[in-house]
């Protein structure tokens, strides 16, 4: 491979300088993007085609000198595929035609058969042959909980109502929903290590939304699980695993402990602080607000200096934004953060 930097940062070894991706790199910032989703007709066609997957994949390779690829999909591909019609109306997100809220909704819940997402392993094949090593590909999920928020609520949710009255009120069926997406994730998360994923990334988009406790029991346990039941090498090379949650600056020393190799750091948690936390158990990803893509070139480049100096010297940190980045962003903006990322970060993380 060309440019494994990632791969090393992730397993806390000496980089010549700090590799950089941006979660949602692929995405409707990108005029090239929006191009190619018009001719796919709509965002889940987009998805499953192997071949136009691979094209936005490698869209943002081509402006900007980043350090990684992420498979163009999205974590609702698991619940689409355990038959809940998964369909996007304009403007409002995500909805599932057949949420999962009843006994009767749970009992039928299965793992669902992998050729069902077999569009999601061919876009992965596409794309490792077409990237030619030159850098690794990022395969992704959504986390157990996080999927399950969408599959009960059916859509997004401002205040995670109707799964908060299932997890207080029936816990043994939001226990057995998340046993169903744990295994899920696991055969899913697999396949993409077959089919040519280079790292994965587990994403607890809604784990923040939870209280303590029930983070603990019903969110990060099942993380857990999924990182334990996950393929270790391939090709000859450790799959490393990232554990993002978003709002979960609180829990970092028990997420150092589930089994990831890096951790997601949002954009609100102080990065030396977390990196204090966890010590030398895991890497740290992020955390730049995605909003700092909004100021002038010159801003970003001292709010990138900024996150590079609070993480500090020593192998172990992958740039990235603290979450997605905004369909308002400037591409230019993007390209500013990338090169003032290498430029900062040259001789950083010797060993
Ligand atoms: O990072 C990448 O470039 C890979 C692509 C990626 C997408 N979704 C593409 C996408 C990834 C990693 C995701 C993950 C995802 N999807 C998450 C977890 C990450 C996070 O942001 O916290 C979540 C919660 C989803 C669910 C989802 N998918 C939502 C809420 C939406 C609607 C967004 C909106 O504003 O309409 C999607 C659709 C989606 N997934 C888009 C993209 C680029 C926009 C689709 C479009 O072109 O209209």
């Amino acid at each position: 491979m060309k440019n494994d930097t990632l791969l090393r940062a992730l397993m806390r070894e000496p980089t010549p300088y700090t590799p950089v991706w941006i979660m949602r790199q692929a995405g409707r910032y990108l005029p090239e993007y929006n191009a190619t989703r018009r001719k796919a007709g709509s965002f889940l066609s987009l998805a499953k085609t192997p071949e136009l997957a691979c094209e936005v994949t490698l869209q943002p390779l081509e402006r900007f000198a980043l350090d990684a690829a992420i498979i163009f999909s999205d974590i609702l591909t698991v619940p689409d595929a355990m038959g809940l019609g998964l369909f996007f109306v304009e403007g409002e997100g995500p909805k599932f035609e057949r949420p999962v809220r009843t006994e009767q909704d749970v009992a039928k819940l299965a793992v669902p058969g992998l050729e069902k997402l077999r569009y999601v392993f061919d876009a992965i094949e596409l794309t490792r042959r077409s990237l030619h090593g030159r850098v690794p590909l990022i395969g992704f999920s959504g986390s157990p909980f996080t999927l399950a928020c969408y599959m009960v609520e059916g859509g997004g949710s401002d205040d995670f109502r109707t799964v908060k009255t299932m997890l207080y009120s029936r816990p043994e069926l939001l226990h057995r929903i998340l046993e169903v997406n744990a295994q899920s994730v696991i055969a899913y998360l697999n396949a993409q290590i077959a089919a040519g994923a280079q790292a994965v990334m587990i994403f607890d988009t809604w784990g923040g939304a939870l209280s303590d406790r029930a983070y603990q029991e019903f969110s990060l346990e099942y993380s857990r699980r999924v990182l334990a039941g996950l393929t270790r090498h391939n090709d000859g090379r450790v799959v490393p695993r990232i554990l993002f949650t978003k709002g979960g600056g609180t829990w970092l020393e028990s997420m150092a402990e589930a089994g990831a190799d890096a951790l997601g750091i949002d954009w609100q948690t102080n990065l030396a602080e977390a990196r204090r936390r966890v010590g030398a158990k895991v890497a740290l990803q992020g955390n730049l607000d995605p909003m700092a893509l909004f100021g002038t070139p010159e801003a970003i480049e001292r709010e990138a200096g900024r996150v590079l100096e609070s993480f500090g010297e020593g192998p172990g940190h992958v740039f990235n934004l603290g979450h997605g980045v905004s369909q308002h962003t400037p591409p230019e903006h993007v390209g500013a953060l990338v090169a003032a990322v290498h430029s900062r970060s040259l001789g950083a993380h010797a060993a």
